[in-house]
């Protein structure tokens, strides 16, 4: 136990988050003597509401209904939100639930005083809810806000997000998603901060701190969960749950770093991954659980399974039965239950024929009440009613301000030949593609708290901008063809905006896909509207990195602008007519072919690097380079790099650039700063991000650039998890993405 207090009071850095006042830590232990066996384990258990029977049309009837337009998704809205369901009120009522998931505040309410004034003891609920983006005010999914490289915006979307959680009822978001990944046939990129483990440890810490740390009211902060611990981004072939096998060294130095740096910020929870690594599923794994992410790494307070996860473990093979399943679960380190009931049916028999010490129960439940303790839940478990009611009518105005800003800067513009981008007002638009007009598809996977009525379309978007538009749908990422529309639309406008890409529904959980070209018609489309030799621009609304080399080839224009969340319309109005300059970068590499996955510019050099001899590294059917490479993003204007200067200084790298915009129009550049440890004990990635910044240049302005980097943070950790600096030549490379650089190289000692 006391270590486990010590960690809570001396891990965390001073300014951040999750600390107990020695006062909470009694009242802990007073309240943890009271309990009974089955009182803890009720802590332990986490669970959903469930639909009481079924609906009197099938769900799989109803997902058909829905995708081919006899229901919509209001209508499918309204029957679940009527059906009738099962929120384990007696559960509740005796002490068995630790924790519920939902977002309705009102039935938080309810739930929390049945928990606080009929169970024997009055220990609240904790509300867990999927707030990845934004609960009412959707800002970008992950992929995209990540390229802003804006540490700030970070911070501030998570501290929104945080608010509403609460207005809502919830206080612990199953967020931020940290797990980098490199293979964009895994839905779950979307969700993501791309594949690089510095970038993903600074997002990483930014949403920590914006979920956690403005404590200053109970209203402000909620617990983060931190997923999926471990290394579920790097899926086999990038499908959805499959195994993982990898060495020690990357654990540690690509898929490690961003769940380090979410326990530096004092991150209150974890989850687990689906997944197995190197044989032994995350959510049984001791190794990786209790010795490495709590004793090591320091979690302060507690692990949870993903959804029925310790049930699958049976599937998975590693146990027998259930009681294997819930035995190995909670003596790895496994705090609390999603959704299986395992720990609440089988830990008592556990305990009780000695196969489960109290001592790892009563541990569980202490993480448990510190995070409950810590975000003020016994003094303050309810919504007030006014809250409520705010929310009901509308959302704060200076979260719609703040979801556009982040939408704005998460814009990447990919190319704009002949300067077709920006669009004048002058210019009639044709708006065309079937994601134009919906609104409901901006806010992408994960979204699950927003309203329509709060969603901008492209199309509203445009209209707002006062554009003189026109619109026809005529092709969608599903579906064929309106050619009536189609030949229409090529009759219409001085120029074309045809909007393409995929559906939210297409990336997210358990939407891999061994084809990431723009699924149906949408290029047949593109290649009609090109023949009316209009300038053509193509905004892609999609989730993962797309296989585009086509387009690439064929489009003039192309904007990247992901799903943007519920500013999405005015944000790429904005960009369009130029009064905001695209910043954003890619946090993903973009194949040219989807055979190319996975596909990332942090890798190791081989012995024979792609080149133009046949026996080199490549593929013989595609181009060696990624289409568009991490960090990759142009804009408006032109910035010129020269001056690049690397010195030595103790134990600091001192790195200068200077930069010039030689265009003329104002914009931010996101600089960033690589190195390569050129020969090492085990082979080095190429290039390695070691820093950015967001730099705004006026026209002709002028700037010098300067990055310091600890010589501490150029080491790596080897295959015995022992982190190496090795003195050597290193090349230090700063531009606007991770393959147009300036370089120097410097010998370092350490
Ligand atoms: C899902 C996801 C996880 C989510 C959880 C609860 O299966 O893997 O990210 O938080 O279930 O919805």
């Amino acid at each position: 136990m006391q270590k486990l207090y010590a960690v809570l009071n001396n891990y965390a850095k001073e300014e951040n988050s999750m600390r107990l006042t020695k006062k909470q830590m009694e009242r802990l232990e007073s309240l943890l003597s009271q309990m009974t066996t089955e009182e803890k384990i009720g802590q332990m258990n986490q669970v959903s509401s469930s639909i009481v029977g079924g609906f009197d049309i099938p769900m799989s009837e109803l997902q058909e209904m829905i995708k081919d337009g006899r229901i919509s998704r209001e209508e499918l809205e309204e029957m679940m939100d009527k059906a009738e369901r099962d929120y384990h009120e007696e559960d509740i009522r005796a002490g068995l639930v630790g924790s519920i998931m939902g977002n309705d505040p009102k039935k938080a309410n309810e739930l929390q005083r049945i928990a606080m004034e009929e169970s024997r003891l009055g220990i609240p609920l904790i509300i867990g809810f999927d707030v990845i983006h934004g609960l009412r005010s959707v800002y970008p999914i992950s992929i995209a806000e990540a390229g802003s490289f804006d540490d700030a915006l970070f911070e501030e979307t998570a501290k929104m997000a945080a608010k509403e959680s609460r207005a809502y009822g919830i206080g612990w978001n199953f967020a931020p998603m940290i797990d980098v990944a490199r293979d964009a046939r895994w839905g779950r990129v979307s969700e993501g901060p791309g594949e690089d483990p510095y970038l993903a440890s600074r997002f990483a810490r930014g949403k920590v701190r914006g979920l956690q740390n403005d404590q200053s009211e109970v209203g402000n902060y909620v617990a983060a969960c931190v997923k999926h611990y471990i290394a579920y981004g790097a899926c086999e072939g990038g499908k959805d749950y499959n195994t993982v096998a990898m060495s020690s060294s990357q654990l540690h130095n690509v898929y490690l770093p961003p769940f380090r740096a979410a326990m530096e910020e004092g991150a209150a929870t974890v989850m687990a991954a689906f997944n197995d690594l190197n044989g032994i599923p995350c959510t049984v794994n001791q190794d990786m659980l209790r010795d490495t992410l709590k004793d090591k790494l320091g979690l302060r307070g507690f692990v949870v399974s993903d959804a029925n996860a310790i049930r699958e473990c049976i599937t998975h093979g590693i146990a027998s039965d259930n009681t294997d399943a819930g035995i190995k679960a909670v003596m790895a380190g496994m705090d609390m239950d999603m959704g299986s009931r395992i720990y609440l049916n089988e830990l008592k028999g556990a305990v009780e024929k000695g196969l489960v010490p109290m001592s790892v129960i009563d541990e569980a439940v202490r993480r448990i009440l510190a995070v409950k303790l810590w975000l003020g839940l016994f003094e303050n478990p309810y919504v007030p009613e006014s809250v409520i009611s705010l929310y009901e009518k509308e959302i704060p105005a200076e979260h719609i301000a703040l979801a556009r800003k982040a939408a704005e800067e998460s814009i990447v513009l990919l190319k704009n030949e002949n300067n077709i981008l920006p669009i004048k007002k002058t210019q009639k638009i044709c708006l065309v593609g079937a994601l134009a007009g919906k609104a409901e598809e901006v806010v992408g996977a994960w979204a699950m708290g927003w309203k329509v009525r709060d969603c901008v379309s492209i199309l509203d978007g445009l209209k707002n901008a006062g554009a003189d538009v026109v619109y026809y749908p005529c092709c969608g990422p599903e579906g064929e063809i309106n050619d009536a529309q189609l030949s229409a639309a090529c009759n219409e406008g001085d120029v074309i905006v045809a909007v393409v890409g995929e559906t939210r529904a297409m990336s997210g959980e358990a939407t891999s896909r061994t084809d990431i070209s723009l699924p149906g018609k949408q290029r047949e489309m593109l290649e009609k509207l090109l023949e009316t030799g209009k300038p053509v621009v193509a905004v892609l609304m999609n989730g993962r990195p797309m296989a585009i080399k086509w387009e690439s080839e064929n489009v003039p224009a192309i904007l990247e602008a992901w799903h943007l969340g519920i500013q999405m319309g005015n944000a790429v109005a904005d960009v369009l007519f130029g009064s905001v300059n695209p910043s954003g970068k890619l946090v993903s590499s973009f194949p040219a072919h989807s055979g190319q996955c996975p596909m990332y510019y942090n890798h190791p050099n081989t012995g024979r690097p792609a080149g133009e001899s046949k026996f080199t590294s490549k593929y013989v059917d595609a181009p060696i380079e990624a289409l568009y490479p991490f960090g990759y993003g142009i804009s408006y204007t032109k910035i010129k790099y020269d001056d690049i200067s690397v010195t030595e200084q103790n134990d600091w790298l001192n790195v200068s650039v200077m930069l010039k915009n030689v265009g003329d129009t104002e914009g931010v550049e996101v600089v960033q700063l690589y190195m390569q440890d050129v020969t090492a004990s085990l082979v080095r990635p190429v290039r390695e991000l070691k820093g950015y910044q967001r730099i705004k240049l006026k026209p002709k302005e002028e700037k010098k650039v300067c990055f310091s980097l600890n010589k501490q943070e150029m080491g790596f950790y080897d295959n015995s998890g022992k982190y190496l600096l090795e003195d050597g030549l290193f090349r230090i490379f700063v531009g606007g993405n991770s393959k147009d650089t300036l370089m120097q190289e410097i010998m370092v000692s350490f």
